[in-house]
C-alpha cells in the first residue's frame, strides 16, 4: 500500500483501480483541475521545466523523487499514509472505538465542511501567488515557489478524494465548487479571509509560508488526529509537504534579515533610509510585516471559545495538537482553559471550559511554534552584533475574529483609543510606503547562482544540487 502505482492516469495508494466508479469520478473532475492550474496556476510558466519533487511512497525517508517536470505534467495524486488496522479514536465522546473506515451519518455535514473548508485553502494559496514568478529573486527561489505551488494543488487532489469517496452526489458538488471560487473575489471569494488578501511580494509570501502554512500546518495536525481514518491518514502525508513550505518561509526571512545586517554592519547604520537607499529592507520594516501576517493567520483559527469547536472534539472530528501525547482524560468534562475576556475596553484573564475553547489552544500551540522561528532569526542578528530584536505582536494585535475584533491593541498588548492607534498605526503595520518600496526591489533574477541584492543566497542548494544550477529552465 505504502509504494505508489504512477501506471495509472492519477497516481494514487489507495487502490484506486479497484474502485471504477470512484476513478472514474476522479478522471472527470482532473481535466477540471487542469484547466484551472492553467488559469489560475503561476502564470506564463506551462513550458519551464522546473527541478521538482515528487512524492513516490509515502514511507519516511524515502518519499520524493526530484526531477524536471512541466508543472502541468506534475504527477498530482492521492497519497494515504499506511492504514494501522488496530486504530481508536483517541478523545471524545467515541473515544476508544474503532476509527471509521466510512462517514458516520450524524457527522456527515460536519465533515464535509471541516474538508471544504481545509481544501479550498489549498487552491486558494496557488492563485494568490500566481504572479511572483515574474518577480523572482533567484532560480533557486522560483523553483521553491512552484514546488510550494504544486503540492497545494496536490493538498487540494487530497480533499477532493475524500469528498469524493465519502460524500456522494454533495461532494462531487463540492469539488466543482473548489475550483470555481477565486481568491479575492468580490462575487465568489475562497472561505477564509487570509486566503483572500493578496500576496504582491516576495516578503509576504516568505511571511505567508512562514505564518499561514504553519496554520495549515496546526489545522492538520488537528484533523491528523481524527476519529475518520482515510482523513487522518491524508493529513499526515500531507504534513509531510507542509513542513518544506514553512522551510521555504523561515529561511526566506532568515536571508532577508542576514542580508540587511550585512549591510547594517558594513555602512555601520541601522538608519532605515540609508539602508533602503543601500537596496535592503530595514529590519523594521519586517517586524511590520510580520505583525501583519501574524495577526491575519491568527484570526485563521476563529473566535477564542466556539461550540462549533467543541462539536469537533467532542464528536472525534478534529483533536487537539499532539493530542496522543498530552496527558489527561482526552475528553474534556469539567477541565477548564485560561483565555483572555474584554471587559470595559481591557484585556483580563479568564476562564473557560477547555472543549469550549479548543480555536485558542491550538492558536497558543501555534503561537508558541512562531516563538520558536523568532528565537532562531533573533539569532542571526545577534550574531552581526545588531541591537534590535524581532517579537511576536500580543495576540490580540490587530484581529478582526473573536473576542478582541474593533479592539485596537497595540502589538505590545496595551489598549489604546482609536486615536493613539492610528497616531501609531505606521509603526505597527506596513504602509503604503513600506510597501512601495519593497514593492521597488521585486527585480526579477533568472541567471543561475545569481541572487536579487535584498535577499542573501541560501546555505545549500536543492537535493544536493549547488547554488549555480538551473532550477528552472525557461523555454
Ligand atoms: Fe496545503
Ligand atoms: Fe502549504
Amino acid at each position: 500500500m505504502s509504494g505508489v502505482n504512477y501506471s495509472e492516469r492519477i497516481p494514487n495508494n489507495v487502490g484506486l483501480s479497484d474502485d471504477r466508479r470512484l476513478k472514474r469520478a476522479l478522471e472527470h473532475w482532473q481535466p477540471k483541475f487542469l484547466d484551472w492550474w492553467k488559469e489560475m496556476g503561476p502564470v506564463e510558466t506551462l513550458n519551464h521545466d522546473v527541478y521538482l519533487r515528487t512524492a513516490v511512497s509515502v514511507e519516511a525517508g524515502g518519499w520524493a523523487h526530484f526531477d524536471f517536470v512541466k508543472m502541468p505534467d506534475y504527477r498530482w495524486g492521492i497519497f494515504l499514509e499506511p492504514r494501522e488496522p488496530e486504530r481508536k479514536i483517541g478523545f471524545g465522546a467515541h473515544k476508544g472505538e474503532p476509527a471509521w473506515q466510512d462517514v458516520p451519518g450524524e457527522y456527515r455535514g460536519t465533515l464535509r465542511r471541516i474538508i471544504v473548508t481545509q481544501g479550498d485553502t489549498e487552491p486558494a494559496s496557488v492563485e494568490q501567488q500566481r504572479h511572483l514568478g515574474l518577480t523572482c529573486p533567484s532560480l533557486y527561489d522560483l523553483r521553491n515557489l512552484f514546488q510550494v505551488n504544486v503540492e497545494e494543488g496536490r493538498h487540494l487532489w487530497a480533499m477532493v478524494y475524500l469528498l469524493h469517496a465519502h460524500f456522494g452526489r454533495d461532494g462531487r458538488e463540492e469539488a466543482e465548487s473548489l475550483l470555481v471560487r477565486r481568491s479575492g473575489d468580490r462575487d465568489n471569494p475562497r472561505i477564509l479571509g487570509a486566503f483572500n488578501e493578496a500576496t504582491p511580494d516576495w516578503l509576504s509570501f516568505f511571511m505567508f509560508t512562514f505564518f499561514t502554512d504553519r496554520d495549515g500546518k496546526f489545522q492538520l495536525c488537528a484533523l491528523a488526529e481524527s476519529g475518520f481514518d482515510p482523513l487522518a491518514r491524508t493529513c499526515r502525508f500531507m504534513l509531510t509537504e507542509e513542513a518544506h513550505h514553512m522551510f521555504v518561509g523561515e529561511t526566506g526571512i532568515r536571508r532577508v534579515i542576514q542580508r540587511t545586517c550585512e549591510a547594517m554592519r558594513e555602512h555601520k547604520t541601522d538608519d532605515p533610509a540609508v539602508l533602503r537607499a543601500l537596496g535592503v529592507i530595514d529590519l523594521p520594516t519586517v517586524q511590520r510585516y510580520l505583525n501583519f501576517h501574524f495577526a491575519v493567520t491568527l484570526d485563521l483559527f476563529g473566535a477564542e471559545t466556539s461550540s462549533n469547536a467543541a462539536t469537533f472534539f467532542t464528536s472525534g472530528i478534529k483533536g487537539r495538537f499532539q493530542e496522543e501525547k498530552l496527558i489527561d482524560d482526552h475528553v474534556l468534562l469539567g477541565a477548564d482553559y485560561p483565555i483572555l475576556d474584554v471587559r470595559d475596553g481591557k484585556l483580563v484573564p479568564g476562564i473557560a471550559p477547555a472543549v469550549n475553547a479548543l480555536n485558542e489552544r491550538l492558536r497558543d500551540d501555534f503561537i508558541r511554534d512562531t516563538d520558536a522561528g523568532m528565537a532562531r532569526w533573533n539569532r542571526i542578528v545577534k550574531g552581526y552584533g545588531v541591537g534590535f530584536e524581532f517579537r511576536t505582536p500580543h495576540k490580540a494585535f490587530c484581529r478582526k475574529i473573536g473576542a478582541f475584533a474593533g479592539l485596537h491593541v497595540s502589538p505590545e498588548g496595551e489598549a489604546v483609543s482609536p486615536e493613539q492607534w492610528n497616531a501609531r498605526a505606521r509603526q505597527f503595520l506596513p504602509s503604503d510606503e513600506d510597501r512601495a518600496y519593497v514593492h521597488s526591489l521585486m527585480g526579477r533574477v533568472v541567471e543561475p547562482g545569481k541572487f536579487a541584492n535584498w535577499i542573501a543566497p541560501p546555505g545549500k542548494g536543492i537535493e544536493g544540487q549547488p547554488l549555480e544550477f538551473e532550477y528552472v529552465r525557461f523555454n
